[in-house]
């Protein structure tokens, strides 16, 4: 039985399992000269363990606002694909953060493929640790792992996070890094909790807005989400 509107049933949620193990599946298994992956009509290279640009963050991509020579922050940043479109849209400057090195390395080669190399910077970091103290920005995206599911290495950590200490350290700590009329720009999915992420939003002064959404076809039963969060 449903439980909501989006709230999906427990074979709903093991469909939805199966189809993260056979994406790590494939993020596991490409071969050491990496591979090429079409999105929104752009073309970004994806190396071993790195999440691949998916669908999960075109309500985002599609519905974010960059102004022209705005700074942005790129949480959880992958392949670079939104820190890239960030550019597309106007970006001046970008930082762009990720935990494994292998997602570091790509996001870095995609930024040299676009033309970009000068404007976005690739940093290792365990969410906001390699950024300095006095940094801020104008807008902050993430497209995090946020799935409440244990992750024991970092292809799982694409997707899911334990116990949610990722999404619950990020708002812990987010506003430290945002300008003060900042605006944070953020994935997320009916089969997690966005309840939840709107209490830690809101707990921690920010108003949540929701800004597009998509539904995967063909009986998938996922629904992905972008929302708009600016302190209030
Ligand atoms: C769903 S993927 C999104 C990748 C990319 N932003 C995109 O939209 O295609 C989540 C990303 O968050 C990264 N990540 C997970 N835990 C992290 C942490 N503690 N600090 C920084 N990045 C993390 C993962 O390595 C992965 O690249």
């Amino acid at each position: 039985m449903k439980l909501g509107v989006f709230m999906l049933t427990g074979k709903e949620l093991r469909e939805v399992t199966q189809r993260h193990q056979e994406m790590q599946e494939q993020f596991r298994t490409v071969s050491i000269v990496g591979k090429e992956i079409e999105y929104l009509g752009k073309k970004f290279l994806v190396f071993k363990t790195v999440f691949w640009p998916f669908e999960d963050s075109v309500p985002l991509v599609e519905n974010f606002v960059v102004r022209s020579e705005e700074s942005v922050l790129d949480v959880g940043t992958g392949s670079g694909v939104i820190a890239i479109f960030s550019v597309y849209k106007g970006a001046k400057r970008i930082v762009a953060i990720d935990i494994n090195p292998w997602a570091v390395k790509c996001a870095r080669e995609n930024a040299k493929r676009h033309g970009f190399s000068d404007r976005i910077e690739v940093r290792k970091s365990d969410l906001f640790e390699a950024i300095k103290e006095n940094e801020k920005f104008d807008v902050i995206t993430a497209n995090l792992p946020f799935r409440n599911k244990v992750a024991t290495d970092f292809v799982e950590a694409t997707v899911w996070d334990t116990r949610l200490r990722v999404n619950k350290t990020f708002f812990k700590q987010v506003g430290k890094y945002l300008n003060s009329s900042g605006r944070i720009y953020l994935s997320n999915a009916n089969f997690c909790s966005v309840r939840e992420m709107k209490r830690l939003a809101g707990f921690h002064g920010f108003k949540v807005k929701k800004i597009g959404q998509k539904k995967m076809p063909g009986g998938d039963p996922r629904i992905f989400f972008a929302f708009e969060l600016t302190r209030k």
